[in-house]
């Protein structure tokens, strides 16, 4: 099978490139380095089932000769910040819904098996309500948000209006081998790593007991790959997630006992707009697409530390 991975320098992208080259298939990456990096995929490249086109989402002729003789579009491509969509909203918008509509009109126009559309549970707002169900009202807070439901629900229009398989999978908290952990946009677990590995205190806004479903990535390849496959699943939308909560102080623990360090976190006053809790309802998945979470946090978070610092793990 030829499989569209748009994103796939980034850092689930390259996981799901990694995962299928293993599995003998063939690899097509759209990406325009923009948050991705070279280096997640440079030892791949010389790997003859992958093809690196590097071009813009935006771009309708580039996504379309991306697209072409593809059997599935696994569609992780995106400006993926919720802080960076407040700085630069249009960028987002563009990248984001534009950049979709690329890829779900190349793909009508082709004949393509499936789209599977990396959305965000960001699109669930401030609810306090757990777990996150998919039929819960939507409430996006930020432009990034909004922009993955609006592409969301353009792909659901696709599949009504033009009969166009799509799938769309809302990821939380995704973590793993591969994530920038220098950027200012960069995620907590990278940061909180790096930060410990170096003898440096995290900071932590708020208590510290504000929890997520921390998802190892691991996770999210395999449900875009059951996603691209499940039968009878076309226009749905389904929560990606372990169906677990931790808090930041929990995770400052783990990271400090599976590093072998004592190092105690900073509080700092909490942000506006921060979610308390969040967790996912993932039964949907499981029942519909054979969904487990394999990887639990602790494995996940083992599997990380020593990915981004192999001497210190334990
Ligand atoms: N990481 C998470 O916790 C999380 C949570 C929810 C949803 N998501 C979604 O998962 C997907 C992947 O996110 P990630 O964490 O791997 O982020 P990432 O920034 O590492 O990956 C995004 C990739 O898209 C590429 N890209 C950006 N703009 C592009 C453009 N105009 N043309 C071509 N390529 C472009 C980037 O270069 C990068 O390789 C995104 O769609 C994101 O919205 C991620």
């Amino acid at each position: 099978m030829q499989y569209l991975v748009t994103g796939g320098s980034g850092f689930i992208g390259s996981n799901i490139v990694r995962t299928l080259l293993t599995r003998g298939e063939n690899v097509r990456v759209l990406d325009n380095f923009s948050t991705g990096k070279r280096e997640n995929i440079y030892s791949l490249l010389d790997n003859p089932n992958l093809q690196l086109i590097e071009g813009d989402l935006r771009s309708f002729h580039i996504v379309r000769n991306a697209v072409k003789d593809v059997d599935y579009i696994l569609h992780q491509g995106a400006l993926p910040s919720v802080p960076r969509s407040i700085n630069d909203p249009i960028t987002t918008n563009d990248v984001n819904i534009l950049g979709t509509l690329n890829i779900l009109e190349a793909a009508r126009e082709m004949g393509i098996k499936r789209v599977v559309y990396a959305s965000s549970s960001s699109v669930y707002g401030n609810s306090e309500k757990l777990p996150k169900t998919e039929d819960m009202p939507i409430s996006p807070l930020s432009p990034y948000a909004l922009s993955k439901y609006t592409a969301e629900r353009y792909c659901q229009l696709y599949s009504q209006l033009y009969g166009l398989e799509t799938v769309c999978i809302r990821y939380f908290n995704v973590f793993g081998p591969y994530q920038d952990p220098t950027s200012q946009y960069s995620a907590v677990i990278p940061k909180f790593i790096r930060l410990i590995a170096a003898g440096e205190r995290p900071v932590i806004f708020g208590d510290g007991l504000q929890s997520r479903d921390f998802t190892f990535v691991a996770n999210n390849v395999e449900a875009n790959l059951l996603a691209a496959k499940a039968p009878g699943i076309g226009g749905d939308v389904f929560n990606i997630a372990c169906g677990e909560r931790y808090t930041l102080l929990d995770l400052v623990d783990l990271i400090n006992k599976i590093m072998g360090t004592n190092i105690e976190p900073i509080f700092a006053e909490s942000r506006a707009g921060d979610v308390k809790h969040s967790m996912a309802g993932i039964d949907k998945a499981k029942r519909l697409m054979g969904y487990t979470a394999n990887t639990k946090f602790e494995a996940g978070l083992r599997q990380t530390v020593a990915f981004f610092c192999p001497k210190a793990s334990v």
